[in-house]
């Protein structure tokens, strides 16, 4: 019995603050059609026997395959397959459809790169409330060492090691040394590396770094009135100010037509040249992460320029 002042929506978002990570369990009905569903409440048990356990919802389509099954398979989720875990949490007719798919004890549905993956025979069903609690006996397992999906607070969240952070700069946790850590430092480096090709266009038309921000924002907005100048150099985050716009303009990359300010077909033709550049780096970076990961990177990097400026 739910208490009155017991509030169902703050006690699921209490629950929430447990950090998991999300699995898809599977087997098949009495008919032989594969079920499976995504399931977070996966847990560990006992070792000997080797045993976990998940909990279904009883209002569930999938209750009476569960019920009757003797084996299910729990897949844990890799950072990777987050649409897998959104197609096993839908009520899709069939969640199987084009998966790669090999058959475990019982015949259960089994799925590729996954994180790790649990061959269960059903050993026991208990009476969670408006859930049921099966717990299985472990037959056999796999282990890909893959980072798994994690999921919190009603989202999914990206896992990052420090660890695996440290070893992928060469360094042991024994050398973890503040300076190297820093933020400021990681970003530094980031964007030293990631600058090089874009770099090396950038020195054949013998321009800075300063120079390709400031002729960037001016291509944008073509026309700037000079007394608005402050603005652009601010944007290109420029040292100079006006004098590196008298260069550009000496250098034959910017005109003044009366008191505005616009590009030449030079600058156009080395901006493209550069733009074509920071496309081929950009997608360099994307092949090092997930999508997710590249979007989720550039938006906390937008949000830190935004928290760290003058007025955030
Ligand atoms: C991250 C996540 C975790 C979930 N965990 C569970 C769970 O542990 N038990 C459960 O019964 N449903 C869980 N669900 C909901 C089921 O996945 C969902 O209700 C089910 O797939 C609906 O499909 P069906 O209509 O075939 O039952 C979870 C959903 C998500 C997104």
């Amino acid at each position: 019995m739910v208490d009155s002042t017991f509030d169902a929506r703050s006690f699921r978002d209490a629950l929430g603050s447990f950090a998991t990570g999300v699995t898809v369990v599977t087997t098949v009905d009495a008919q032989g059609h594969d079920v499976g569903l995504t399931a977070n409440s996966f847990n560990s048990v006992s070792l000997d026997p080797p045993m976990i356990l998940w909990s279904l919802a009883r209002a569930s389509r999938n209750l009476p395959a569960f019920k009757q099954a003797d084996h299910f398979a729990v897949h844990i989720l890799s950072s990777q397959q987050q649409s897998l875990s959104n197609r096993f949490a839908t009520s899709k007719a069939d969640k199987f459809a084009g998966l790669d798919l090999s058959r475990g004890d019982g015949g259960v549905p089994l799925i590729d790169g996954c994180a790790a993956r649990f061959v269960c025979r059903t050993a026991h069903q208990y009476d969670g409330g408006d859930h049921v609690i099966f717990v299985g006996e472990v037959l056999e397992f796999t282990q890909a060492g893959s980072a798994p999906l994690i999921y919190h607070g009603g989202d999914y969240v990206l896992a990052a090691r420090i660890a695996d952070a440290l070893s992928a700069d060469g360094m042991s946790t024994e050398d973890y040394s503040f300076d190297q850590d820093f933020v400021g430092h990681l970003l530094g480096r980031a964007r030293f590396q990631i600058y090089q090709d874009v770099r090396v266009v950038l020195d054949h038309h013998k321009l800075s770094e300063a120079d390709h921000v400031l002729l960037s924002a001016l291509s944008a907005r073509d026309g700037w009135a000079e007394a608005d100048m402050d603005d652009l150099i601010e944007a290109a985050a420029a040292t100079e100010g006006t004098a590196e716009i008298d260069r550009l303009v000496y250098r034959g990359m910017i005109e003044r037509r009366g008191d505005a300010l616009w590009i030449t077909d030079a600058a156009r033709e080395a901006l493209k040249e550069l733009s074509d550049a920071a496309k081929s780096v950009e997608a360099h970076v994307a092949d090092s992460m997930t999508a997710h990961e590249l979007l989720a990177l550039k938006n906390r990097l937008r949000n830190l320029i935004h928290a760290t400026s003058a007025e955030g």
